[in-house]
């Protein structure tokens, strides 16, 4: 029997508290900022993936403005299918990565699908290795940077006031950025009604 307290180890040597903290849940209004900037600058459609939908904040906001998207997870959810595992090719993955996984996401990602697309906060722009190895880089479209700063938690709803502003990192394999990489700014609060 497991020791009061003890944390139950799961594959992957993650313990449960490790799966509870990467279950974040993205808000509504950040989808519909990306869905807002996808339709003006006509990027990023066909069939997408969400491997990591927790309980679908984004590829519900995905499917409402009419998006083919499959979306899967490992832990929450009836399918229980690990992204690793894919061997399909999507045109473009969206998700929200699970923060410990972020980087090993992140290479699966480029493997499965030519543009992918991720939800991070902006600090992460501070380790030498995202910045050296996955903004100074080619396929390196740029980001769409949201604001105020928000909470990222259990809830799907916005919550102002966070110790976080965050940013959709998008890539492209067919891009050639030259070295330079754009970024575009949504307000959040221009996405709150539906
Ligand atoms: C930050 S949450 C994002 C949830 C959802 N996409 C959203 O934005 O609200 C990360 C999710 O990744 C899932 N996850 C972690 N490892 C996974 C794996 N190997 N394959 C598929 N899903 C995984 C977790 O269960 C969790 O729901």
């Amino acid at each position: 029997m497991a020791e009061m307290g003890a944390q139950i180890r799961t594959d992957e040597g993650r313990t449960s508290e490790d799966i509870k903290k990467d279950f974040f849940q993205t808000p509504k209004e950040c989808t519909r900022a990306l869905i807002d900037w996808i339709k003006e600058y006509e990027m990023f459609t066909g069939e997408i993936l969400d491997p990591c939908c927790g309980k679908g904040a984004i590829s519900n906001e995905l499917i409402k403005a009419g998006y083919d998207v499959t979306a899967y997870d490992k832990y929450l959810g009836a399918s229980g299918i690990d992204f690793y595992d894919e061997d399909k090719h999507y045109d473009t993955i969206i998700m929200n990565v699970p923060y410990s996984h972020k980087y090993l996401f992140l290479q699966k990602a480029f493997k499965v699908a030519d543009k992918v697309i991720t939800i991070l906060p902006n600090q992460i722009i501070n380790y030498n290795m995202f910045f050296r190895d996955y903004m100074n880089t080619p396929t390196f479209v740029g980001k769409i940077l949201l604001t105020p700063k928000i909470f990222m938690s259990e809830n799907p709803e916005l919550k102002k006031g966070g110790a976080s502003s965050y940013s959709w990192f998008m890539w492209d394999s067919k891009h050639n950025n030259e070295g330079v990489s754009k970024e575009w700014y949504r307000n959040l609060l221009d996405f709150t009604k539906e």
